[in-house]
């Protein structure tokens, strides 16, 4: 009781952006920074998003064509490769599914994303994408590394393919890992069953995901990202002009 008081107190010391994930508390496997002002990665994240997605999850406080604008996607292409269900450019981006229907077949609703990347943060959605693994004593026969027990199915497995658990890996974790990226905590996975894409390929295609997400948790934060640049770029402009004055009024009195 106590230690779950002072995690809790530590974490809103650190200003509530320390996500609490996997109910352990550990370290997370992958590290992920957004890339707020890249819109061809957030164009690719929003097209995996919506053709993979989308069936189950909602972003219901985003609405598409604030998205095609934000992301530079002409609407022509938005409403013909983006839009799978009958809604209206101007309408939130909601899920087709019915939420009673979705958990008489998963258990659980699947949650509106949202605010997911602000939740729990983009290295949580990174490293749960990247962290299914084949299990067959669960439902949907996988699991997840960062949440035991989840009964999404792996619907990315197209691109990844399969993978199990390396039991014997994991024993000896102090070696270091043929990666050889220093103290990396990567969990050690071996191949089932290949996917379309190869290691480096899905890494990209789950970060474009998970940057979409970041955008859609907080889509004014990359104007404000401009707007900054431009408000010091005048403020250095004014101070240059400020200066040249006072030296020219100085000039005189001297
Ligand atoms: C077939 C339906 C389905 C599809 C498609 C699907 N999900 Fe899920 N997702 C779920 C369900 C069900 C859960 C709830 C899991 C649980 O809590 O056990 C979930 C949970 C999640 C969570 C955890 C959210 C939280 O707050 O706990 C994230 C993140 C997520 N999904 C991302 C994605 C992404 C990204 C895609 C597309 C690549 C995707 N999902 C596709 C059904 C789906």
């Amino acid at each position: 009781m106590k230690r779950t008081l002072s995690r809790t107190l530590a974490c809103l010391a650190l200003g509530l952006s320390a996500p609490l994930y996997a109910a352990g508390g550990g370290a997370l496997p992958y590290h992920y920074d957004p890339e707020l002002r890249n819109d061809a990665s957030l164009q690719r994240g929003a097209k995996l998003f919506m053709n993979y997605c989308a069936g189950c999850h909602g972003l219901e406080l985003l609405r598409y064509n604030r998205m095609a604008e934000d992301l530079r996607i002409p609407e022509d292409l938005l409403t013909d490769n983006l839009i799978f269900t009958s809604a209206k450019p101007g309408e939130h981006m909601k899920t087709a599914m019915q939420s009673s229907d979705a958990e008489q077949w998963f258990g659980v609703a699947p949650p509106d994303l949202t605010l997911t990347a602000r939740s729990k943060g983009p290295s949580w959605i990174y490293s749960y994408l990247l962290t299914f693994y084949v299990d067959d004593s669960r439902p949907m026969g996988v699991n997840n590394l960062v949440l035991p027990g989840a009964s999404m199915p792996h619907v990315l497995a197209p691109l990844q393919g399969y993978q199990a658990l390396d039991e014997h890996h994991a024993e000896d974790d102090h070696g270091e890992s043929a990666g050889g990226h220093g103290a990396s905590h990567e969990p050690a996975f071996i191949e089932v069953e290949p996917g379309s894409m190869n290691t480096r390929e899905y890494r990209a295609a789950v970060g474009d995901i998970t940057n979409f997400l970041s955008y859609a948790a907080e889509p004014g934060k990359r104007d404000r990202q401009a707007l900054g640049f431009k408000v010091i770029g005048y403020l250095i402009v004014l101070f240059i002009l400020t200066w040249l004055l006072k030296r020219e009024y100085w000039k005189d009195v001297h």
